[in-house]
């Protein structure tokens, strides 16, 4: 270590003046902690001054202690001032950097909301709710038996050909996407005790391509009724009923002949809706029947004691007729332009 410098009053003074300067110019804490580490910390001129004190002769000893020490008490004083205008400025710095502006106009996140499809068919489920119906939901990766077998479609029944149905690989699992709502009406009758009153809203495949009229995945809302003397009567008027709900008080159904295995006999549904654009129409809305005394024995019930009636109809058209849409696609491509027309429905 070099000689000390000898302590002279001019040389605290001095050492003191470059401690307040130092610490008096630190803008920042990082700087005020540099000031301190040459001007205060050991090995400072001042912290040096202080060290030599033992060696200063007894008679000036305390004089020289006293310049010193008041010189460090001084240099702590500027730096604990420092310190505090430091902390004061460099809190307001932060505070502004971290300001929000709360009047700012923000991103709006919109709620999303479900689709009119969805919203069609919980309608339609709730005027049979309301009824005194049940709901049930079957699987959409359904059992060959259930889907066609039990429904009394048999082995060459033309709906079986891979042209029709997506089959699910290994073909031995005899798993099919399902092409209709009907085998709930199976499921439903092996797990519900008689009377059975039944819809099923579901979605349903089959292989065609996408237009305006065909998809391959659509959605059925399939019904059933089993119960003792019930009648074509009843059917048409749950049907009516729905027409009307549907379609407005003043909607009006008619049946045709027509063949499904699952019933006998069968029917087709037309609506008819006065008030469609485009002048006052029939349309074909849906298929129907009195269940098949076949499809009453595949659920273990006797076709003597119990009678019933089916019907199952397509969600999409119900949505087209009710809306006067032309294109199918326009439901399935997910663009909220389209479906924000039906109300933004949570
Ligand atoms: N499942 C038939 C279809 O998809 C519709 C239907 C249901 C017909 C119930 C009669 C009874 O075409």
């Amino acid at each position: 270590m070099p000689d000390p410098t000898p302590i002279t009053e001019s040389a605290v003074a001095e050492a003191a003046d470059a401690a307040v300067a130092a610490i008096a110019s630190s803008t920042t804490m990082a700087e005020l902690r540099a000031a301190r580490v040459t001007h205060v910390a050991e090995y400072s001129p001042l912290a040096l001054f202080n060290a030599q004190l033992g060696s200063v002769p007894a008679a000036d000893r305390a004089a020289t202690g006293k310049l010193v020490g008041q010189a460090r008490a001084a240099v702590s004083r500027a730096s604990v001032a420092r310190e505090g205008d430091l902390a004061v400025a460099e809190e307001r710095t932060r505070l502004a950097a971290e300001a929000v502006d709360v009047t700012a106009v923000g991103t709006r996140w919109r709620p999303g909301a479900r689709h009119p499809l969805t919203l069609l068919m919980e309608r339609m489920s709730d005027i049979f709710v309301a009824m005194g119906w049940e709901i049930a939901e079957g699987p959409e990766l359904e059992n060959e038996w259930f889907n066609f077998d039990s429904l009394n479609m048999d082995e060459d029944h033309p709906a079986r050909s891979e042209q029709d149905t997506f089959f699910v690989d290994p073909i031995d699992s005899h798993l099919v996407l399902r092409t209709q709502t009907s085998p709930v009406q199976i499921r439903s009758l092996l797990s519900r005790p008689l009377p059975v009153y039944v819809v099923s809203p579901g979605k349903v495949f089959r292989k065609d391509e996408l237009d305006a009229t065909h998809t391959p995945v659509f959605h059925q809302i399939e019904g059933i009724a089993i119960d003792r003397g019930l009648t074509m009567a009843n059917l048409r008027g749950t049907l009516e009923h729905l027409a009307r709900a549907m379609f407005g008080v003043e909607a009006q159904i008619r049946l045709r002949p027509n063949y499904f295995p699952f019933t006998e006999p069968s029917a087709e549904m037309d609506v008819w809706q006065p008030n469609a654009k485009g002048g006052a129409r029939w349309v074909e809305w849906g298929g129907c029947g009195m269940v098949n005394p076949n499809v009453l024995r595949a659920a273990g019930i006797d076709p003597d004691d119990y009678q019933g009636f089916a019907f199952g109809m397509g969600i999409e058209r119900t949505l087209q007729f009710r809306n006067d849409m032309n294109d199918m696609r326009d439901m399935v491509e997910g663009d909220i332009r389209f479906s924000q027309q039906f109300g933004m429905v949570v």
